[in-house]
């Protein structure tokens, strides 16, 4: 590393000395070891990029299907470098990074805010680890494209299992599974900023999944990108505006014969809806059971030896979707791919029996994902269509139950009201 760049990092250090929001909240013993032996220790580990990184780091553009693997040790002096925001040319939408996302850690030392103050301690937390004892793992990134969608409609694959609970969260109870990240299509999307839902706390616990934004350019609508092997460095509690640093945590998963931890998470960016009707154009299902698809299948693999995936209410939270569509349409893209769902309902107990009940009729009623489509397609038809703007009259879970009743013999009508137990009882 040349040396205006070696005074340039010292220099940030300087700043970012000064500017650090933690100096205001540390105790003095934790601000002092901040100050004295962490920054300097993170400063020299930016500054064994050249040493580290001795090839140009490839970049997953638009439309590849390619994969990085780097050692956990690259990661981290690549994220040192980020936090002294030493990359060139990645500060404005004008480079040629636009279509990238930020990589630098400026807008983390822009105001006071308590939430930037806890995602910087969650930082912090990384780093101290990190420099205390370096990993000895690889993480691979690995953009996948999907090129030839499943013809949802003629599709006579039946659905696979569900368990589905209102209690646990994605990363703490989907050991072992393909664990959703609700992302955007810059993945990561505001952990460098403001952000602080699902992806960014994904991406602050489990920090190296951050320097997937140096090399990943934004998702197209066919497109995720699948992490295997990073690391949670930290706890947290709350969540948004109530998210705080919970202290250090030590991950225990095993690691795979490439030295990996076998933590899988696939990035897949929902769309956004600012009208509730319009997600149930057959547009917008055909573009969210692509994106999930994409996400879950590993066609390469036999059906039985695929994890179930770890999700929940994906694009239902910032991204304004509907929960029990979104569930469905999980479900359908899952069951497509060879994989079980378990589904986390972050504490909604309603969703969990209603997406519990309706999993159950259409496993009873031997209803395929090609059949469940083309209920989807009759909702929009005969419910949405001819809203103007306004809710339809009939939910569509009422509509589902309604179809497959009308069109089975009379004895079976009463099926869809019955209520079933509740896997789990949510307070
Ligand atoms: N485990 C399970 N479910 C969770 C978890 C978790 N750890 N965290 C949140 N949820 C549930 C909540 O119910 C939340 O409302 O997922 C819902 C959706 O979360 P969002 O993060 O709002 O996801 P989405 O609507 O897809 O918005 C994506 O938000 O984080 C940014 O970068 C992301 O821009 C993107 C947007």
């Amino acid at each position: 590393m040349s040396n205006n760049v070696t005074a340039d990092i010292c220099g940030k250090a300087t700043n970012i000395n000064r500017s650090l929001v933690l100096s205001k909240v540390l105790e003095p013993d934790a601000a002092e070891h901040l100050f004295e032996s962490l920054l300097p220790d993170m400063v020299q580990l930016a500054l064994r990029a050249s040493e580290l990184c001795t090839k140009p780091i490839p970049l997953l553009k638009a439309g590849m299907n390619h994969s990085i693997t780097m050692s956990q040790e690259q990661v981290a002096c690549l994220l040192a470098n980020a936090f002294f925001c030493t990359f060139p040319r990645r500060n404005s939408r004008k480079t040629e990074y636009s279509n990238y996302p930020d990589i630098n850690f400026f807008r983390l030392f822009e105001g006071s805010s308590a939430k930037k103050t806890e995602k910087l301690k969650t930082l912090m937390c990384y780093f101290n680890s990190v420099t205390e004892k370096m990993p000895t793992g690889l993480v691979t990134f690995t953009r996948k494209s999907l090129n030839k969608p499943p013809n949802w409609k003629s599709s006579q694959t039946p659905l696979t299992k569900l368990h589905i609970t209102c209690e646990g969260t994605i990363e703490d109870d989907g050991y072992g599974m393909l664990q959703v990240d609700f992302a955007n299509q810059f993945v990561g999307g505001g952990v460098t900023g403001s952000g602080l839902v699902q992806e960014e706390i994904r991406f602050l616990i489990n920090p190296e999944l951050i320097v997937s934004r140096l090399f990943t350019e934004a998702l197209d609508h066919n497109e995720c990108l699948i992490i295997t092997g990073t690391q949670q460095y930290s706890k947290y509690t709350g969540y948004a505006q109530t998210y705080q640093w919970g202290g250090s945590r030590l991950d225990t998963t095993p690691s795979d014969g490439w030295q990996r931890r076998c933590t899988t998470i696939v990035a897949i960016d929902a769309l956004q809806f600012r009208n509730f009707l319009e997600q149930f154009q057959p547009d917008r299902l055909n573009r969210e059971l692509n994106k999930a698809y994409c996400g879950f299948a590993c066609p390469e693999e036999k059906s039985q030896n695929l994890s179930a995936v770890a999700t929940g209410n994906w694009g239902c939270g910032v991204f304004g979707g509907d929960t029990r569509l979104k569930a469905l349409l999980q479900m359908l893209a899952a069951a497509e791919a060879g994989r079980d769902v378990a589904y986390f309902t972050f504490g909604d107990s309603q969703l969990m029996t209603d997406v519990h009940n309706m999993h159950s009729f259409l496993i009873q009623k031997n209803i395929s994902v090609g059949k469940a489509y083309d209920l989807l397609g009759q909702y929009y038809s005969s419910e949405c269509k001819n809203c103007l703007g306004r809710r339809p009259d009939v939910s569509l879970y009422s509509f589902i139950y309604q179809q497959v009743n009308s069109s089975l013999a009379p004895d079976d009508s009463n099926m869809g009201s019955a209520r079933q137990h509740a896997p789990t009882d949510c307070h």
